[in-house]
């Protein structure tokens, strides 16, 4: 695992260099530190958001159209091109979506497994999970490579305005090492538009300018952030620059 992270492999925690960012494996699970922080994936905080009574409530869920579409026959096909912790897809997978996740930051995604792993044995999460599947790699490849039409794509590119804001969680700011802001937003954009889906969801900064310029056919509002989105992106003309 050290090689493909690129990270040097320690055995004993005495022989650890200081000031480096640490993945430690132990019996429950893999653990991000530095200094004082740590951070493992904990996919059972978000069990009350999931629940039947709350996720129609959810801001995503409903940018996504989800809380409209009870009792499909089929699960709807979702992609998540940036996966980041799985949050957002596991909201999107409690929805009723199959889910597929891109996550291209090798020690992100070997977070990620570890937290799906651990969220597949608690009963509540399991059927949910057993929906996300995810590829650790780049969503501009996987997006040009899919295997039929998904009805939603999510974008949530890292932005630098986030970087500094106070409502990053706690556990959230040991990633910040790691993510990178997005240079590729207009490329990530096409390529969800290329994918052909029905709609595309892009979280932004409440504040914070439309991916690659694109004006969304309607915007939703939280209290920190919003999701634009993008109505059969690859029909929508003239859409206007801000
Ligand atoms: C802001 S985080 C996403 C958080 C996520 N929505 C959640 O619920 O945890 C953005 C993530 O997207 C990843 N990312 C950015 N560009 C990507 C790409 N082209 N392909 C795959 N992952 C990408 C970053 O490594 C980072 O982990």
């Amino acid at each position: 695992m050290a090689d493909h992270l690129k990270a040097a492999f320690c055995r004993c925690a005495e022989d650890l260099p200081e000031d480096v960012l640490v993945l430690s494996a132990g019996s429950e699970g893999l653990t991000l530190s530095y200094d004082s922080l740590s951070m493992k994936g904990d996919l059972s905080d978000m069990l009350p958001r999931v629940r039947k009574e709350n996720l129609n409530r959810e801001l995503l869920v409903k940018a996504a159209g989800l809380n409209r579409l009870a009792n499909q026959e089929k699960a709807l096909f979702a992609v998540d091109a940036t996966a980041g912790m799985g949050e957002d897809a596991l909201l999107l997978a409690a929805s009723g979506c199959f889910v597929k996740l891109y996550e291209k930051d090798p020690v992100i995604a070997a977070l990620l497994k570890d937290s799906l792993k651990r969220a597949a044995k608690i009963p509540e999460l399991q059927e949910i999970v057993s929906r996300m599947e995810l590829t650790e790699g780049d969503s501009l490849e996987g997006l040009s490579s899919l295997q039929g039409k998904p009805y939603v794509i999510l974008l949530d590119p890292m932005f630098p305005e986030r970087r500094k804001s106070a409502l990053v969680g706690k556990k959230f700011q040991l990633l910040h090492y790691l993510e990178r802001p997005c240079e590729e937003e207009e490329a990530l954009l096409n390529a969800a538009i290329q994918a052909g889906p029905e709609r595309i969801v892009i979280k932004r900064p409440l504040k914070g300018p439309y991916l690659g310029g694109i004006k969304p056919s309607f915007t939703m509002e939280g209290k920190a952030i919003r999701y634009d989105c993008l109505l059969q992106p690859q029909r929508v003309s003239g859409m206007k620059e801000r």
